[in-house]
């Protein structure tokens, strides 16, 4: 049976590249496609094939008539543009425009770091990268937080030993650039953070903040402002307005919690700021002179200030996204409205 079936596969090849005309065509098919032709004959002795064979045989057949099929039509259609078209051999258009491959795009976080980077480097910043996974020294003792400080409890965190842990925010590259470099500095350190928060539409496991850090003679709080309010005016145009209130950290003081008016509602209260007309964006304050004493800066010459901002927190409110999570999920339909 088997062997039948491929005599026929080359006989049918062979004839299949005879076909001039619709008569040719035709009786190709029905010699091998009609009610009695050969394909029809070969499922009519089936019940001569053992029955073990039955089943593969079968679809070796089925596969032949497909194939027989394909063809078929495909000579039928060259024979109808021939009669349409007489002597044009190919049906390829060079001149059609061509099938443009699908182009990415930057994940609107890297397009809010890339901006961020821009608006401080006009400023006399420059940028800088710390790592992911910090030591305890780095991201908390440095930092004016020893291992009892109740400022922990609110960076509850990931740790990958008993010293090692993913940073919980972007401050431990405070220290790194410092220990490396002389004042008077200006520098801005994105990137990536990691607590063990509980998820929520504003909270997520992983985010990213970006650390600002000038320290100069007679830097002083107006400074900061002025910087942080250029900056918000850049990202959410002239109206945007800053509140500060006093706050506490560790490693600032004075220190101060940033919030910046709600972008879309223009400060009027909607949902995505809960009805108060601010968001919530991040803290500063004055350096700490026991962190310049850490980093062997001598704070009597010296002042700086520190701050540290939610990229993600920007994103939300100058799109008015309210949960943080669908940046996250890498869903096309959200990333390709950016
Ligand atoms: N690192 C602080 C936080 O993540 C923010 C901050 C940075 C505060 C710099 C003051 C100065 O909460």
């Amino acid at each position: 049976m088997r062997e039948k079936i491929n005599k026929l596969r080359e006989e049918f090849n062979s004839s299949i590249l005879s076909i001039k005309d619709e008569k040719g065509y035709e009786s190709i098919y029905f010699r091998f496609l009609g009610r009695k032709g050969e394909i029809a004959g070969l499922f009519k002795k089936m019940p001569e094939v053992p029955q073990e064979e039955r089943a593969s045989v079968g679809s070796v057949i089925n596969e032949f008539k497909k194939f027989c099929e394909g063809k078929l039509e495909e000579a039928h259609r060259n024979l109808l543009r021939e009669k349409k078209e007489p002597g044009k051999k190919t049906c390829l258009d060079v001149t059609l425009p061509g099938t443009l491959p699908s182009l990415g795009r930057r994940h609107p976080i890297t397009q809010m770091v890339s901006e961020i980077e821009r608006i401080f480097s006009m400023m006399g910043f420059t940028v800088a990268h710390g790592p992911e996974i910090e030591t305890d020294y780095y991201n908390f003792e440095a930092l004016n937080i020893p291992a009892d400080h109740p400022a922990r409890d609110e960076q509850d965190s990931f740790y990958l030993t008993s010293s090692y842990l993913l940073r919980t925010h972007t401050s431990p590259g405070q220290i790194r650039v410092m220990k490396k470099t002389k004042p008077p500095l200006r520098v801005i350190i994105p990137g990536r953070c990691f607590r063990r928060d509980a998820v929520d539409a504003s909270h997520l496991h992983t985010f990213y903040q970006v650390e600002g850090l000038m320290v100069d003679k007679e830097v002083t709080f107006s400074h900061l402002k002025g910087i942080l309010e250029v900056f918000a005016r850049e990202i959410f145009g002239p109206q945007a307005a800053m509140r500060f209130r006093p706050d506490y950290f560790p490693f600032t003081e004075p220190s101060a919690e940033i919030s910046i008016s709600c972008f879309p509602c223009r400060g009027r209260g909607c949902r995505t700021c809960s009805n108060t007309g601010w968001l919530e964006i991040g803290g500063a304050g004055m350096v700490h002179p026991s962190v310049f004493k850490v980093v062997g800066y001598n704070y009597e010459d010296f002042s700086g200030f520190a701050f540290g901002l939610g990229i993600d927190r920007l994103i939300m409110n100058r799109y008015g996204i309210n949960d943080i999570r669908i940046l996250y999920e890498n869903d096309l339909r959200f990333l390709r409205q950016f």
